[in-house]
């Protein structure tokens, strides 16, 4: 049986085996999906160790993404942009080929699954890390009017603008103007805290974003709604769909993850 796993640490919350595994049912593929929590300092060595011994392909989050991108012998685009990788997978010559799918699957998650439509949208990113390089690329192929990245360290939104000079970098209490999407990039929610965002960001056409999820709201989505945003939505769609685009590069069939996204929603309540 084709084996794969999420590499990680810490791992053991991860519900990516569970979702490749739904996957696999429903494409009638044969495969074994694991979670193995990598030491921090050892991701190459145990990486070819686990091709070695057979693995077809991985997934990588945190803090290995920038590793990740280090190991593979060949990168796509999005990846070297990105300067992250979050799929790996070894080419019939033997070489390691390193992709991100992040983006790909929040842009799934916003336009497919929520109907939110990007094309001509002011769109408003908050933060400058890794988690939001990731997914620049992909938000910036849907032609956007206006992308606004507005971060804490506003040297960090600058320097993003190296690779990606079509965004705008601001401050948090510099910004203005109406934004049809608000995208919540931060980390501040995994501590339940919000940016500190200026009054009248919000209106009632405002639609709003949280890459992160968890049981029950986030502190961003709540403090979105409580100001009047149209719509709020958590990134468990954006798991599932970079999940649904690592699938398919490995497998070459597309899953369906409405369902798989359906299922984990339940279980999260
Ligand atoms: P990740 O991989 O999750 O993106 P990261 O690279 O450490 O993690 O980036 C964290 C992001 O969240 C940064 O944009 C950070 O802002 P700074 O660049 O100013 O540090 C942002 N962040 C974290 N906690 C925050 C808070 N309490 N308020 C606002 N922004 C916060």
């Amino acid at each position: 049986m084709d084996r794969y796993a999420v590499l990680g640490h810490p791992i053991k919350h991860s519900l990516s085996p569970e979702i490749h595994t739904a996957f696999a049912r429903q494409t009638g593929q044969d495969l074994e999906y694991e979670a193995i929590e990598l030491p921090v300092t050892s991701f190459e060595t145990r990486v070819w160790q686990m091709f070695r011994d057979g693995f077809r392909g991985f997934n990588v989050t945190v803090p290995f993404k920038k590793d990740a991108h280090d190991f593979a012998d060949e990168l796509t685009e999005r990846a070297k942009r990105a300067r992250a990788v979050n799929t790996l997978v070894q080419l019939e010559d033997g070489r390691i080929l390193g992709d991100t799918t992040d983006g790909a699957g929040l842009v799934f998650d916003l336009e497919e699954q929520l109907g939110w439509s990007l094309e001509n949208s002011h769109i408003l990113i908050l933060g400058a890390g890794g988690a939001v390089r990731g997914i620049l690329e992909s938000l910036l192929e849907s032609n956007p009017a206006q992308v606004v990245l507005a971060n804490r360290t506003l040297a960090k939104a600058e320097d993003l603008t190296d690779d990606f000079p079509e965004i705008a970098p601001s401050s948090f209490d510099e910004l203005e103007g109406h934004f049809d999407i608000i995208i919540n990039g931060t980390s501040a929610s995994l501590s339940g805290h919000l940016p500190p965002l200026p009054e009248g960001l919000i209106t009632s056409e405002t639609r709003c974003y949280d890459m992160m999820y968890g049981k029950g709201e986030t502190a961003f989505n709540r403090w979105a709604r409580e100001q009047g945003a149209k719509e709020c939505a958590d990134g468990l769609g954006m798991l599932v769909g970079q999940a649904a685009v690592s699938f398919e590069i490995w497998r070459g069939v597309q899953p369906e993850p409405e369902s798989v996204l359906k299922e984990l929603r339940g279980q999260l309540k």
